[in-house]
């Protein structure tokens, strides 16, 4: 493996224009929905084939192309402690991210807010079922960045299937109604949500601010069983978006 190699993985880390993709999936789903791919490693070539051939056809000239062979040690010189079990990485264009333009697209579609959200792997699982779910976007608050390659890995690379970005606390959600997700909101029938609303979730320990609900013209709940206080975040945004 060329020094070259090794220092643009390192590089690319550091560089919040672009982000290291981990797994042969996270690169199928990157350049299944357009992501431009810099560079791309395998240490199985073998199964780097077998897989594209039974898992990603649509993608498998590209895959060819783009993925050089590396040794199985070179994983760990480009900064993988624990290399990916499929011996896949990448590093590939990191997207601009218009919030403006998202809060004035399709208005039918909804769009999944994440205030302050702690767990980088709930924030991977809610944009792996905001993609599925064919949501607008993933828009989150806080400290914590989306894109971070630990919410990468629990996507599976499926943020660059809708737009995925941090937006300030206080951002104005018009003209889309809000809609607060909270277990103490009303119950909620499918037919309460609003087409195209922001359907905001809280904070995996504290739920939702107090600012966030004064905002809200709606707060459902999804009825659970008594005894029961919460659902995990991310399995909250899938039940409510695949209740619609
Ligand atoms: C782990 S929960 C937070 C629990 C927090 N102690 C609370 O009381 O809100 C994270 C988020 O998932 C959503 N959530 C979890 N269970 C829910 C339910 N049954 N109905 C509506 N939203 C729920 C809410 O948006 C909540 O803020």
């Amino acid at each position: 493996m060329s020094p070259a190699l090794a220092a643009s993985f390192f590089a690319a880390r550091e560089d919040p224009s672009l982000v290291v993709l981990e797994g042969f999936h996270a690169l199928k789903h990157a350049l299944r929905f357009g992501a431009v791919v810099e560079a791309a490693v395998t240490s199985d070539p073998d199964e780097l084939a077998e897989l594209s051939a039974a898992l990603a056809p649509d993608v498998a000239a590209a895959l060819e192309t783009l993925v050089q062979p590396v040794e199985p040690a070179a994983l760990r010189a480009l900064g993988f402690p624990r290399p990916p079990h499929t011996g896949v990485a990448a590093i590939a264009r990191r997207p601009p991210f218009d919030l403006g333009g998202l809060l004035a697209g399709n208005v039918a579609r909804p769009i999944v807010l994440l205030e302050d959200p702690r767990h980088l792997g709930n924030v991977g699982a809610v944009v792996r079922v905001a993609a599925a779910a064919d949501a607008a976007g993933v828009v989150t608050t806080g400290a914590r960045d989306p894109w971070d390659s630990a919410a990468l890995r629990g996507a599976a690379g499926l943020h660059y299937a809708l737009p995925v970005g941090r937006a300030d606390d206080g951002f104005d959600p018009a003209p889309r109604p809000l809609v607060a997700l909270d277990p103490d909101g009303d119950p909620l029938p499918a037919a309460a949500i609003p087409p195209g609303a922001v359907l905001a979730f809280g904070t995996e320990r504290h739920g939702l601010s107090d600012a966030l609900l004064a905002r809200a013209d709606a707060r459902l709940r999804i009825p659970m069983r008594d005894g029961v206080s919460s659902l995990n975040l991310a399995t909250a945004v899938a039940a409510v978006l695949f209740s619609r």
